[in-house]
């Protein structure tokens, strides 16, 4: 009897340590304390055994049972809070081979990226970003830049006029330059980059909205030099260039008195190509000596002050620099387009 009874304990021992599921225990618990477990049909043969052998079996079966249940017990609880948590740390792992399509980029249209290079550049020489309406009254955009009603020169402009009467949406950035004078004492030194808009049909190189960028510099003692100088050291930062020779021609508009055209040489070519029509020079940059009148609109006097301005196409130096030759493309939405920039 001893010996069946240590057998059985050393079979369940051996049983439970091999097993390694919670859910395989109940199995075990069945095939010893089940109604025909080995421990239940042993205590069931008691009845069988003399007073004597009662007595001494008696407390070693029922120590065996108390053993078992408690075992049974243990290696249960202790399997299920091993499942846990394995189940944990494989929640905190991640397959790093896993092929996760890539998320789609938003990124900077091609307007944005050219204003911010230009800005920088205009920055690094000490001159401020100004903003201005776009919606103007007919003072800045034309009165206050030298051009009175009734002048030719307002045809170069076609406009864009609102409903209500002496309102336009402006035609250049000019309009900031004399805002900026209104608004501040020389030494005066910024740019304006911004929407404009002239009444054209649209076509490949014209759209009836583009963006300028407005300069402006008033100090004493300012001359022609400075505005050659500062036109040249933009081009060259913008194009990425270490020599770039610029070219001046008269050129006219009402708000500067001497008024140039600015080219600078080809930076696609030396001999002539189609983008700068077989000339190697490109119209860029036009400018001037602030005209008296226009200094005495924002509120500075000629007489102790000047100043030169220029006002480029910054949509022009944009698709000069990024080879686009399509002006409609910049806002026509097409992601295979913007997707390059
Ligand atoms: N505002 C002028 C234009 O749009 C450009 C310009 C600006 C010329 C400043 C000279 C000085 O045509």
């Amino acid at each position: 009897m001893q010996t069946t009874i240590k057998n059985i304990e050393n079979d369940l021992c051996g049983q439970l340590t091999r097993t390694t599921l919670a859910k395989e225990i109940e199995d075990i618990r069945i095939a010893f304390l089940g109604k025909k477990g080995s421990i239940t049909l042993l205590l069931s043969q008691m009845k069988e055994l003399s007073l004597e052998d009662k007595k001494i079996f008696g407390p070693l079966m029922q120590a065996l049972r108390q053993m078992a249940e408690t075992s049974i017990d243990e290696r249960k609880n202790y399997l299920v809070q091993q499942e846990a948590q394995a189940e944990t740390v494989k929640s905190q792992l991640f397959d790093v081979t896993v092929n996760v399509s890539k998320a789609q980029e938003g990124h900077l249209h091609p307007y944005t990226h050219i204003i911010e290079e230009i800005q920088q550049i205009f920055l690094s020489m000490g001159y401020e970003i100004w903003d201005g309406p776009e919606v103007e009254t007919d003072f800045y955009n034309f009165s206050a830049l030298n051009i009175p009603q009734d002048h030719p020169a307002r045809d170069m402009y076609d406009t864009f006029w609102t409903n209500i009467p002496g309102n336009l949406l402006r035609t250049h950035t000019s309009t900031v330059q004399i805002r900026a004078m209104q608004e501040r004492t020389p030494p005066i030194a910024g740019i304006a980059p911004g929407r404009t808009y002239r009444h054209e049909a649209v076509d490949a190189s014209h759209d009836y909205q583009f963006m300028q960028c407005e300069g402006l510099f008033v100090d004493k003692n300012v001359t022609i030099g400075h505005l050659f100088a500062t036109a040249q050291t933009f081009l060259k930062a913008f194009f990425g260039k270490d020599t770039l020779d610029i070219r001046i021609r008269p050129g006219f508009f009402p708000f500067v008195e001497p008024g140039f055209e600015i080219d600078m040489r080809c930076v696609f070519c030396k001999n002539g190509c189609s983008v700068c029509k077989q000339s190697t020079w490109i119209e860029v940059f036009p400018g001037g000596m602030v005209h008296p009148n226009v200094l005495k609109a924002g509120g500075i006097d000629p007489e102790q002050y000047a100043g030169f301005a220029f006002g480029f196409g910054l949509t022009r130096l944009g698709m000069l620099k990024y080879g686009i030759d399509d002006i409609r493309l910049l806002y026509s939405g097409k992601l295979k387009f913007l997707e390059q920039f």
